[in-house]
């Protein structure tokens, strides 16, 4: 906040995928470290299915300098988390009120039916990673040392129902935009515009997934989910191409969004320009 306070479970902002692009300029020709960084981005970023040029990025002679290239400029509120693309990056979401989203991750990736799947949440994609498999590739195969049980750990039950609980009980700082007169003309657009088709208050989300263009819905899918039959036409990359996708984004909660510094599910718009652009 501009008063030097931070609230927990706010939108982060540490440049992670800046940090990574420092540290990538300081190879200098090192090849040993070099190829330990290829490996690093292979086991976080690879998927079967991505193209040739996706995967030049690391594979092959490495080249430090085009991988730095696709992060230096990230905007902090969004970052190449694991599972996604260094050209795929992801919104850093903010986790007060994340009890209530029925799907956790933009693409939909897991489900969050109670406290239990939160801790799973966190089970999965902290430390799991390494134990999944997409065809013959699996994570835990690309580290250059192998998995061995005495050497990876996993959260205990106890520790995940502690965060879980954490989790649950943040609370949203009070809000310092006042209800003046732009906002409740601003309520009535809303309103008049069908906003609330896709973020109906109270939770300000449907809590649905929506195709990406080039998605063909399995019929068993509409059974499974809550699909919301709209396409809105978000850059499918993310959800079509990594190892996040699901072929869905998810309808996010507008509870919250004056604190986020980052919009979309890319984290491509930034709070500056929406006030000063719209
Ligand atoms: C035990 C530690 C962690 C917990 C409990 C946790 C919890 C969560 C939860 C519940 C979500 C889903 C929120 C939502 O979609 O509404 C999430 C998403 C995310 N978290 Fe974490 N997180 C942890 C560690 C981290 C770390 C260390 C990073 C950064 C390196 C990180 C970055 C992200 C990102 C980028 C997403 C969005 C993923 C997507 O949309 O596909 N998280 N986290």
């Amino acid at each position: 906040m501009p008063d030097g306070t931070a609230w927990k479970g706010a939108q982060g902002n540490f440049p992670f995928d800046r940090a990574m692009a420092d540290d990538l300029a300081t190879l200098d020709g090192n090849a040993a470290t070099a190829r330990r960084k290829q490996a690093l981005l292979r086991r976080l970023y690879f998927a079967p299915w991505l193209t040739t040029e996706q995967t030049a990025l690391w594979s092959g002679e490495f080249n430090p300098a085009s991988v730095r290239d696709a992060l230096v400029g990230r905007n902090p509120g969004s970052m190449t988390r694991h599972r996604s693309h260094p050209n795929f990056p992801i919104q850093i979401p903010d986790l007060i009120g994340v009890q209530h989203r029925r799907y956790p991750d933009r693409t939909g990736l897991q489900q969050n039916r109670g406290l239990s799947d939160l801790m799973r949440y966190a089970a999965l994609n902290q430390g799991g990673d390494d134990l999944s498999a997409f065809g013959d590739f699996t994570p835990a195969a690309a580290r250059q040392r192998p998995l061995e049980p005495q050497s990876s750990s996993r959260y205990s039950d106890e520790q995940l129902y502690a965060l879980a609980k954490y989790l649950e009980s943040l609370q949203h700082p009070p809000n310092p935009n006042p209800r003046n007169a732009a906002a409740v003309r601003g309520e009535k657009i809303f309103a008049r515009e069908g906003c609330g088709g896709g973020h109906a208050p109270p939770l300000y989300t449907n809590n649905k997934i929506t195709p990406a263009a080039a998605f063909a819905v399995p019929a068993d899918h509409r059974r499974k989910y809550d699909i919301l039959n709209v396409v809105v036409g978000a850059d499918p990359g993310l959800t079509m191409q990594t190892r996040r996708g699901t072929g869905y984004y998810k309808v996010p909660s507008l509870r919250g969004v004056w604190a986020r510094s980052a919009f979309e599910h890319s984290g491509l718009w930034r709070t500056g320009w929406i006030q000063g652009g719209l």
